[in-house]
């Protein structure tokens, strides 16, 4: 099992680290098997798995379900999940009520926040109560409404600057790495510059530290339109349409099951039986 030091190192030799997001069982099971250096709950479970139209309804129940599935399917795979929309910049008490259930209930290696200035003393809390934590800054879904949409940041040198500044207070709060969501390729390669810890990119290009998509982007299954950033590496919406409905098709005209899907009986047990 890796480590945080493990990811500090690739940083250090210029070793890139390969994210994932995984739901579920085969999902982690699979990025597992490919090998992926750390695989993420993220809580965009609620829009790829669970159909809501933004992060904002995922729930801590939700997250450790989801989390303790990964968690089976890559026992081996440093698991990092995203603590959901208002479950970390509340009360302090209830801020390490959260987390310590999703750690400890999960199993998981670091929970994730979204956030810059106003989460550092949650990340300093939580990190001192010994998890570890991921951070998230730049297009930051949570605070979808706030932001006006899902956009950019950081193009006007106020924003840029802002977000050195974000990427260097998260850094000094604690944490063990940190996402960077749309920002621009040139600030995200300043930004991964000036900081010591990893940074891991969506739609922040080839500069940073590592990369992380989400599975069902990635594998285009189950979403409709992607993003700039995403490449598919696959079209599981076409090879699932056409297995399903080809699957539909063979029952109706009875060319599945066949011999070969069924059990046998041997004649005599059904003596007396036929009506
Ligand atoms: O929830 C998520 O998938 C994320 C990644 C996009 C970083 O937070
Ligand atoms: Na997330």
């Amino acid at each position: 099992m890796k480590t945080y030091r493990s990811f500090l190192k690739m940083k250090n030799e210029n070793v890139k680290i390969a994210m994932m997001t995984a739901y579920d069982y085969p999902s982690a099971k699979m990025s597992e098997e490919a090998e992926v250096d750390m695989i993420l709950v993220g809580d965009s479970l609620g829009m790829v798995v669970l159909g809501y139209d933004s992060t904002i309804p995922v729930t801590i129940d939700d997250m450790i379900h989801h989390g303790k599935a990964v968690r089976r399917g890559a026992p081996n795979t440093f698991t990092t999940i995203d603590m959901p929309f208002m479950s970390f910049n509340i009360s302090r008490e209830n801020t390490l009520h959260n987390a310590k259930r999703i750690f400890q209930e999960t199993g998981a290696q670091a929970l994730k926040i979204e956030g810059g200035k106003e989460v550092v003393e949650v990340i300093q809390v939580i990190t001192q109560a010994g998890i570890p934590i991921v951070g998230h800054i730049g297009l930051t879904p949570q605070s979808v409404h706030v932001l006006g949409g899902y956009r950019i940041q950081g193009k006007t040198h106020e924003d840029a600057s802002r977000l050195i500044e974000e990427a260097k207070a998260v850094e000094r709060a604690g944490a063990i790495a940190l996402v960077l969501e749309c920002v621009p390729e040139k600030l995200a390669k300043i930004i991964s510059e000036q900081v010591s810890i990893p940074t891991i990119g969506i739609g922040a290009g080839k500069h940073c530290d590592g990369q992380v998509l989400v599975y069902h982007d990635l594998l285009q299954y189950g979403v409709e339109r992607l993003a700039k950033f995403v490449k598919p590496y696959a079209d599981m919406n076409q090879t699932t349409k056409s297995a399903l409905e080809e699957y539909v098709n063979e029952v109706k005209q009875e060319r599945f099951p066949k011999e070969e899907h069924t059990y046998p009986i041997d004649e005599e047990a059904l003596v007396g039986l036929y009506g």
